[in-house]
């Protein structure tokens, strides 16, 4: 009887442990496994060992036809000049008018760079209520922006939360200081109640990423009025930095395409990278060529071994082209729309 109330007992106790969530398990210093969701699963292929990567769905609904009909003009449109990025509004977007475009120098004081320039746009819609923040990826050739994501390791504090890669943190603050800050503030008394949409392609979502998080930072704007969706994003921020920014919004999306190498820079287990780099939710990942119809996953982890980290094949390919589209030259075109 006494033998059998023990097993009883112990059988409720591994059901109960078993039963944990995944944040429990985890604080309890056991992990949890993706494939059984069990704490503790003896056998396990996708043990969780990080509560950023605890599997759960995004706390907003993802929109396929709203990235490549709506989002897609808005980061193609940072890539070129302000006439032509007014054209990829008006192509797709017609009552989203250019606010402001901001260039400046966002070189590295290390030599190993030369003048390098970051810019950005802002517009407003005052039809659907949106202010728009679009920053762009580097023009000056694919092969600097993978020097600088190779090369610049250093990181600096971003506010109370954790820590952003240098390069991202400097470029950031030179266009926040060379327009944008004063603009966000004249936008934000003009048009207190409306949705932010940030964006940006490449460097282009890193600073969306670090600019979203910023406006909320500095107080400005409300993380539930800002929307975030950015493509071909690469790591930004270390741990507390995307644990922080995914528990802060609710509307976040990292669209990757296939074998896109961006996102899995810089590498997570190099060897130079001693505080790790993760993403923050919610990846959407495309294994195919985006083009109207495509399947997609919604991934349940951060930055696990799910979704695009199961590709080991990267691709540069994959990078400039998504939701079908060749983004080299696709915003100096006016954006044009899909026939
Ligand atoms: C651009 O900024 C870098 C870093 O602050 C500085 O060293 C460089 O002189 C600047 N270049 C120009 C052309 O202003
Ligand atoms: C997302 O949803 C979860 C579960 O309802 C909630 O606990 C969390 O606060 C939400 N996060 C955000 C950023 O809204």
């Amino acid at each position: 009887m006494l033998k059998s109330l023990v097993i009883l007992s112990v059988g409720v106790l591994a059901v109960c442990q078993a039963l944990q969530s995944c944040e429990d398990c985890l604080k309890s210093g056991n992990h949890f496994c993706a494939d059984t969701k069990l704490c503790n699963s003896p056998v396990c292929l996708n043990s969780i060992t990080h509560i950023i990567n605890c599997p759960r769905a995004p706390n907003a609904t993802y929109d396929d036809n709203e990235a490549r009909t709506k989002w897609l003009p808005l980061f193609g449109a940072s890539a070129t000049g302000p006439i032509q990025a007014q054209k990829c509004f008006d192509n797709n977007w017609p009552t989203m008018k250019l606010s402001k475009h901001i260039l400046v120098n966002c070189s590295d004081p290390s030599p190993i760079l030369p003048l390098t320039t970051c810019a950005m746009l802002t517009a407003v819609d005052t039809t659907q209520k949106v202010l728009v923040m679009s920053f762009r990826a580097t023009n000056t050739g694919t092969q600097l922006e993978e020097e600088i994501l190779n090369y610049f390791v250093a990181k600096k504090p971003f506010f109370d939360s954790g820590y952003i890669f240098e390069f991202f943190y400097d470029a950031y603050v030179a266009l926040w200081k060379g327009g944008l800050e004063q603009e966000m503030r004249n936008l934000k008394y003009k048009y207190p109640d409306y949705e932010v949409w940030v964006t940006g392609h490449s460097l282009g979502a890193a600073l969306a990423s670090v600019g979203a998080s910023w406006v909320v930072k500095a107080g400005l704007f409300k993380p539930d009025n800002i929307k975030l969706l950015t493509a071909g994003q690469p790591r930004t921020g270390d741990y507390a930095y995307s644990l922080w920014h995914q528990n802060t919004f609710a509307y976040s999306f990292r669209v990757v395409h296939a074998h896109d190498i961006v996102p899995h820079v810089p590498f997570q287990y190099e060897l130079v990278d001693h505080d790790k780099m993760y993403h923050h939710r919610t990846e959407i990942w495309y294994n195919n060529d985006m083009s109207v119809g495509s399947t997609y996953h919604v991934c349940q982890e951060a930055d696990g071994f799910y979704c695009s980290s199961q590709n080991a094949d990267l691709s540069w390919n994959d990078h400039t082209h998504y939701f079908n589209t060749d983004l080299d030259g696709y915003g100096n075109q006016g954006c044009p729309k899909k026939q």
